[in-house]
């Protein structure tokens, strides 16, 4: 794929969603549909980062993911801890900045210290600013800040939007599974984001998919709640 530096503003966040419904139709459990999810991660990573996309956000555990069976629980997390050690290594190669946002008190303590060791060894990363999300709820997360705040003194979006700790604005969001629904993700940052859902199940999402899906958001005209270009009146009349 071409090295390119035009979307090295873009913020994409994606919803990978389907890995169950992958296995099931394959008579698989749906432990492998998180496998083959971990792989098309790494795929989507790599494409990303030959894209020059700049900022990365995966939804890879929801906080409402802990109600399902601890077996599926259990498989997730061990598969995160293996995705972060064995991709350090090349995130350090490729300049990739990797971070794990969501709350960490009900993880592992092992997957902790795993999380913060890939954060220390990455943090020098300029290419490519990867956030995987993990016991991840934006409510949760706009709750939590909101309570930070200062009552007697306004503040700002960005200020806020620092304070969340998420990333700031998405401008691309996409999910992948058919549904057309943003299930607590990043619903701060992505007030104005694009969205682009695909029927495409998250183990088959392709680079090609990756680059269709910001091809569409080249094309859409971002007006902010302002008005089109050609709408813009001179001073003086409406
Ligand atoms: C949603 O699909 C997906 C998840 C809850 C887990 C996402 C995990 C991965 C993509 C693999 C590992 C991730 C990393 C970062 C290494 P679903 O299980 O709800 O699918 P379904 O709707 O078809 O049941």
């Amino acid at each position: 794929m071409e090295k390119s530096t035009s979307y090295g503003n873009v913020s994409v966040a994606i919803i990978m969603d389907g890995n169950g419904r992958w296995a099931t139709v394959r008579g698989l459990p749906r432990l492998a549909g998180h496998r083959a999810g971990a792989v098309a991660v790494r795929r989507i990573v790599e494409a990303a980062s030959d894209l020059g996309i700049g900022a990365l956000t995966l939804y890879a555990f929801s906080s409402d993911n802990w109600k399902r069976p601890s077996v599926e629980v259990g498989g997730l997390m061990q598969l995160f801890r293996t995705y972060l050690i064995d991709e350090m290594p090349g995130c350090i190669r490729h300049g990739i900045r990797l971070e794990v946002i969501g709350r960490r008190d009900r993880l592992d303590p092992a997957l902790i210290a795993t999380i913060e060791e890939v954060e220390r060894q990455t943090r020098g990363g300029r290419n490519l600013r990867l956030r995987i999300a993990v016991d991840y709820s934006a409510r949760e997360s706009i709750l939590r800040a909101a309570s930070q705040t200062i009552a007697d003194r306004p503040i700002s979006p960005d200020e806020f939007s620092d304070l969340l700790g998420n990333g700031g604005n998405v401008d691309l969001l996409i999910r992948t599974g058919g549904e057309q629904r943003l299930s607590d993700f990043l619903l701060w940052e992505s007030a104005y984001a694009e969205l682009v859902f695909t029927r495409r199940m998250w183990p088959d999402f392709t680079r090609e998919d990756l680059a269709s899906a910001l091809g569409e958001f080249t094309g859409r005209e971002r007006r902010f709640g302002g008005l089109r270009c050609q709408e813009v009146v001179p001073a003086g009349g409406v």
